[in-house]
């Protein structure tokens, strides 16, 4: 055992290479050859980009990444790639869009493609006045903005409105600009910032006020996706189904806890589509939560109705700030095949794909609970991670993860008893 004791004071880690990291971290950690072996193994992410996208880099991690099929959106059928570590939430999607596919599929609008940057003013002794001091500079600001941005201008973006705002807080009031731009197909944190940035400055000198923050919101309420779905009666197993169903959104509408759950289930399928696409999955859930809560207690982001014809209909709405350019989406090459995959031409595109997407992850969550519970068919596959954790590998991952479910223990005792069970029978059958 070695008595030095471990720091992780480890002057100019951030100048080595990946490989110098990596010897670094094994002598920290104790790791030994195979152990560094794995982590320089990047896969299908080439080394020198990985270095490039984050600090520090030692390695990358692999999530699976499944395809959502049936999904029909606005009369156009898609292929949609989900990457996420959990079982049965690309199954869920497929089975949701299956049972409305006949019936038209899900149809989706957008609110629009603006984000807000805030630039925080304090120490301001006339805030009501300082207010309409700003506003009465909307065309000095429009230019101010639109001067960081031109290729941004150029492609339709840029500016768009001025919203200043006053806010009482525990130490006074604050003057809160908001800046309201078009980022077209970026998500658009970048060109927000640096306008919220440039912007400040005046803000100071012409309000008298000191200038604090300036960052975008992920509240992203003026840049809000929503889809809508008919799911027919008979296609979802009649009338005791959909009541179920709509007993569980009346549920989490009424009751925070079940509404975290509730909103948890929609962002499977959110943030698996926006991790697939090199989207900020951070920034989608703050906006969304954010947004579940905005008439002042958290709820449902999905509302559920029976039509006058009895079928069940879903509508899903919610901030949506996402892009096409910009963070890893171009650089990161299974993003970029995600994107190709999908065959969205734009970031509205995909941002309506994505809810959904959102929408369809709901409906399955919320069937399995009125109906059979979720552990029924999250077991066939967890049962299959169990397998592998306990050693099964090959042909031997199904066959014991049959054996568990078939017991009804999809455990990890279970799981070692009986792959050596198998292993035993296996062998004296040869
Ligand atoms: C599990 O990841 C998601 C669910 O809990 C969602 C829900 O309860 O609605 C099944």
């Amino acid at each position: 055992m070695d008595a030095t004791p471990k720091s992780s004071r480890i002057a100019g880690f951030h100048k080595l290479d990946i490989a110098g990291r990596i010897d670094s971290v094994a002598r920290f950690a104790q790791l030994d050859a195979a152990e560094k072996a794995h982590l320089a193994d990047t896969g299908n992410l080439p080394p020198e980009l990985a270095d490039h996208m984050i600090e520090n880099v030692v390695g990358t991690l692999n999530i699976p990444v499944g395809i959502a099929t049936n999904l029909r959106i606005d009369g156009c059928d898609r292929l949609v790639p989900m990457a996420t570590e959990e079982s049965s939430v690309v199954a869920a999607v497929c089975n949701a869009a299956r049972q409305c596919y006949d019936s038209g599929g899900f149809t989706t609008s957008m609110s629009g493609m603006l984000m807000i940057a805030q630039v925080q003013l304090t120490g301001v002794s006339d805030p009501q006045h300082a207010r309409l001091r700003i506003l009465e500079r909307e065309a000095e600001i429009r230019e101010l903005c639109n001067a960081c941005d031109p290729v941004l201008v150029r492609l339709g973006g840029g500016f768009r409105e001025l919203e200043v705002r006053v806010i009482d807080t525990i130490a006074g009031p604050m003057v809160i600009v908001h800046l309201i731009v078009d980022t077209r197909d970026a998500m658009g944190a970048n060109a927000v910032n640096t306008m919220a940035e440039r912007l400040a400055p005046h803000l100071a000198q012409w309000t008298g006020a000191t200038s604090r923050l300036r960052i975008l919101s992920n509240l992203a309420d003026r840049r809000v996706a929503r889809a809508r779905c008919t799911w027919k009666l008979a296609d979802i197993g009649g009338e005791s189904v959909r009541d179920g169903m709509l007993a569980a959104y009346h549920f989490a509408e009424a009751d925070p806890y079940r509404a975290a759950t509730h909103n948890k289930g929609i962002m499977n399928g959110i943030s698996a589509v926006v991790l697939a696409t090199g989207n900020d999955t951070r920034a989608v859930e703050a906006g969304a939560h954010a947004y579940a809560a905005r008439k002042g207690r958290y709820g449902s982001l999905s509302t559920w109705e029976a039509s006058a014809d009895g079928d069940l209909v879903g509508v899903l709405e919610m901030p949506m700030a996402v892009g096409l350019i910009g963070g890893a989406t171009r650089v990161h090459p299974t993003a970029r095949l995600a994107l190709k995959i999908l065959g969205v031409d734009t970031a509205e595109q995909l941002a309506r794909v994505i809810v959904a997407v959102g929408l369809a992850q709901n409906f399955s969550a919320m069937k399995a609970l009125a109906t059979s519970g979720i552990q029924k068919g999250h077991m066939a596959l967890h049962a299959q991670n169990i397998a592998m954790m306990a050693g099964a590998t090959g042909p031997e991952v199904d066959l014991l993860a049959r054996v568990l479910v078939a017991k009804g223990s999809v455990r990890m005792d279970t799981a070692e008893a009986e792959l050596a069970a198998l292993r035993a029978a296996t062998a004296g059958g040869t």
